[in-house]
């Protein structure tokens, strides 16, 4: 069973005719934008979207959808994935070094709605590193700031590219591991204090609803 699909396929059945959606980033918001491309393959419903990355970009121009931009218009709903969702509804994006504009198009929103398979969701975040988007100039001075608040950073390196990850928006990620996150809300703004982040991958009390694809069906909260 692929659950990521089903939590994808089911977020796209919330989708109306003539709505404005906030694409996410990916591998379960893949399949989001596969089932909303076939919604109006099939169906004709007349939806526009707003990429979160050139991910996100290229899929919806594969399935025919329409793009806009925030200058243009405002978003119905956006739906996205996350690497971790905790009980609180609080979340750790940016697994995909998107989260940036992702919070951008997601906080945007008038309804926001997150897709995870269930091993995402757990009791509090923070077992997943927290990224952190940042000029690359500041890198060093961020590093430090952060073990000084107990973290352990890390420059993310790229896989087929010598160096570090560059970001869609030219930038480096630091993932940085927390021993807890006691405020995710306090945590979320402290980080975007630092001078040189740009944005952090922590989106606390934003969402309007999570769609979890389980071993026995769809749950949503
Ligand atoms: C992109 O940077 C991330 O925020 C993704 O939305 C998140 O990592 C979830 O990705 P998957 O759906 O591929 O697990």
């Amino acid at each position: 069973m692929n659950l990521k699909k089903n939590a994808g396929y089911k977020a796209a059945e919330y989708v109306k005719d003539g709505d404005v959606l906030g694409l996410g980033t990916g591998s379960t918001t893949h399949y989001f934008i596969e089932a909303v491309g076939k919604r109006i393959q099939e169906e004709g419903i007349k939806v526009k979207g707003i990429p979160t990355s050139f991910q996100s970009l290229l899929l919806a121009k594969e399935w025919n959808i329409p793009i806009t931009s925030l200058e243009e218009n405002d978003i119905d709903l956006a739906v996205d994935g996350a690497d971790e969702v905790d009980r609180n509804f609080n979340l750790i994006k940016g697994g995909g070094a998107a989260h940036t504009k992702e919070k951008i198009v997601d906080y945007a929103a008038e309804k926001f709605y997150v897709i995870v398979d269930e091993s995402k969701y757990v009791e509090s975040i923070g077992a997943f590193p927290v990224p952190i988007e940042v000029i690359p100039e500041s890198s060093r001075m961020v590093i430090q700031t952060l073990e000084d608040m107990g973290a352990t950073p890390e420059i993310r390196m790229a896989e087929r590219k010598d160096g570090p990850i560059i970001t869609d928006n030219g930038n480096f990620i630091i993932d940085a591991k927390f021993e807890k996150i006691e405020s995710p809300e306090h945590l979320e703004i402290d980080l975007n204090t630092i001078p040189g982040v740009v944005e952090n991958g922590i989106f606390s009390n934003m969402v309007d609803k999570v769609i979890i694809g389980t071993a026995d069906g769809i749950k949503e909260l």
